[in-house]
């Protein structure tokens, strides 16, 4: 049967991942997009030189009946058709992780990958004895935060629910922390700063049997710098297992 594989939404993560299956680090039979911009799927299909079929709604991509959907598109695409897809039998890869929060899907289709950080399996494997404390500090650009600012300010401190809702753009990583790490809560501080040139998540743990720290310093894409380039590296990553087996 051929391995086709939907992709809804034709922005920054959707291009690199439609990238990595044109140079066959991701091997598939063939791509089906759907993005509510149509000029943004009129413009990945032109760029790319595999079958890719464009089509005007998630219901025409079902019935492509893709192995595996990707959604790189935002948290009200996952809002209105996550249900649908894993309803299908169809695994769903979603970047959109904020929106997973708010929803309450029990199901062996979702997926989401590590996005712009990473070490979850241990943080995965400290839930099972027990999370004291986790922390998230982010300092991004003041231009990735839609922020001018000439000084570093807190921009925001709280719960990563709450980040998510408010920074639905740039506090995925907050949500992907706290779908990992539930039932602890993580605390989340934003940092709008000027003197930072990369995406810094510094994530610190405090376990039953010890501490962790983690440190990513991601660069930006220059097409959208609220997205760091290690978010679409890590949904190939995870399709390519996905499209392998
Ligand atoms: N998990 C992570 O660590 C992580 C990291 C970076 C970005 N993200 C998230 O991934 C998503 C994609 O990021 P991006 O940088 O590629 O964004 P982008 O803005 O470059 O592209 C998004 C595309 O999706 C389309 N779109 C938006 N809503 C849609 C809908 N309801 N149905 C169909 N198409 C829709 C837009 O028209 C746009 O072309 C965003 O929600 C972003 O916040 C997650």
């Amino acid at each position: 049967m051929p391995k086709k594989v939907g992709l809804i939404g034709c922005g920054v993560i959707g291009t690199v991942l439609a990238e990595a299956i044109q140079r066959k680090l991701v091997v598939c039979d063939g791509l089906v997009v759907f993005d509510v911009d149509a000029s943004k799927a009129e413009k990945l299909k032109a760029s790319l030189d595999f079958p890719v079929t464009i089509v005007p709604n998630v219901d025409a991509l079902l019935a492509a009946k893709p192995k595996v959907v990707v959604e790189a598109a935002s948290q009200q695409a996952v809002k209105e058709y996550a249900e649908k897809i894993v309803a299908k039998n169809i695994d769903l890869i979603v970047m959109s992780t904020g929106a997973l929060l708010s929803l309450n899907i029990q199901s062996s289709k979702l997926h989401f990958p590590a996005g712009a950080i990473g070490g979850l399996d241990a943080l995965a494997s400290a839930v099972n004895a027990g999370i004291d404390e986790v922390t998230l500090t982010s300092r991004k650009p003041p231009k990735a935060l839609g922020k001018t600012n000439t000084q570093a300010t807190v921009v925001y401190e709280g719960a990563a629910e709450e980040a998510a809702k408010l920074f639905p753009r740039e506090m995925n990583v907050a949500a992907t922390l706290a779908l990992t790490v539930k039932p602890a809560k993580v605390n989340v501080q934003v940092v709008s700063d000027p003197a930072v040139k990369r995406n810094t998540h510094e994530i610190s743990v405090k376990w039953r049997f010890g501490e962790m720290f983690l440190r990513f310093a991601n660069d930006p894409h220059p097409d959208n710098p609220h997205t760091s380039a290690l978010a679409a590296w890590s949904a190939i990553n995870l399709l390519k297992k996905m499209t392998d087996s």
